[in-house]
């Protein structure tokens, strides 16, 4: 496994195996891989001859008062998990490398991206599908696979992706979750014993909204009042948002429909905030 920092490096790299016809496969994350980030990884593999993996935590999508000076970065145990996993390279630029001094241009998806996390993160958004843009130009994929954790994201990233012309395709894996129902995520190292015993409650009460449903519940004002209240038991859980929504255009649901939309949920759990998500 190849471990490329500069930019151009990466992106001639990439021209030449586009050239000599193999599939490029992508991988974009931020480091801290966890077991979500490696089933991405698989996918790729499935799906292309050369698996790219970005490690690059991206400024741009960080609001001023957010985390990412202390965002978690291991990037040798990273390199490792990657190699071990079967990825053909990593690719972790410099900050430097990635925007230069002067740099001035951002893509900016105008609708998926302003609700749900939109509202708390105004410039998260356009952070994301800068770096993605820059990341797709980089390494030329064919296919890029991302996580449905961040469900807003892939929907903004696929409408990007589509309305921009860009060659590629956007796979979406699966959210890996640990034995305690959380979906796997870098930010969960912040949290105790104690906040990740509250935190997991986010993930039951998406299981208790997805058998309302089931049970033939049809009302989205029910259900995000269960979810809310559910939610609301647990101290250290501050509510940030418990919406339902289409799950491609993240338009808010007026009834539930079987298999068509999503709950989603963003909460505090004291200082981390976390997101989870799941198909109703
Ligand atoms: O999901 C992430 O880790 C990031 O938002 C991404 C897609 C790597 C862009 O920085």
């Amino acid at each position: 496994m190849q471990t490329i920092q500069s930019v151009n490096e990466m992106q001639s790299h990439a021209i030449g195996l586009r050239s000599s016809g193999r599939l490029i496969g992508l991988v974009p994350t931020m480091g801290c891989l966890h077991e979500g980030h490696l089933s991405l990884i698989d996918i790729a593999k499935e799906k292309a001859d050369k698996v790219i993996v970005s490690i690059f935590v991206n400024p741009t999508q960080f609001g001023p008062s957010e985390d990412y000076d202390k965002y978690p970065r291991m990037l040798d145990a990273d390199i490792e998990k990657c190699r071990a996993r079967g990825a053909d390279i990593v690719f972790n630029p410099s900050v430097e490398d990635m925007y230069p001094q002067g740099y001035s241009t951002y893509v900016n998806e105008e609708r998926i991206s302003a609700g749900l996390c939109g509202v708390s993160r105004p410039h998260h958004f356009r952070g994301v599908t800068t770096v993605c843009m820059k990341l797709f130009n980089i390494t030329r994929p064919d296919i890029a696979v991302f996580g449905q954790k961040d469900a807003q994201q892939c929907a903004v990233i696929k409408k990007m992706v589509a309305d921009l012309n860009i060659p590629a395709e956007i796979v979406i894996g699966e959210t890996q979750r640990d034995a305690d129902g959380m979906a796997t995520s870098s930010r969960n190292a912040y949290l105790t014993e104690v906040q990740r015993s509250e935190a997991s409650n986010i993930s039951k009460s998406l299981l208790m909204a997805k058998d309302m449903v089931a049970n033939g519940t049809r009302s989205v004002d029910r259900i995000v009042a269960e979810v809310t209240h559910h939610l609301l038991l647990s101290r250290r859980i501050r509510v940030i948002y418990v919406q339902v929504v289409d799950r491609e255009t993240m338009v808010p649901a007026r009834e539930i429909i079987p298999g068509e939309q999503l709950l989603c949920v963003a909460a505090w759990a004291e200082q981390t905030r976390l997101i989870d998500n799941i198909k109703l």
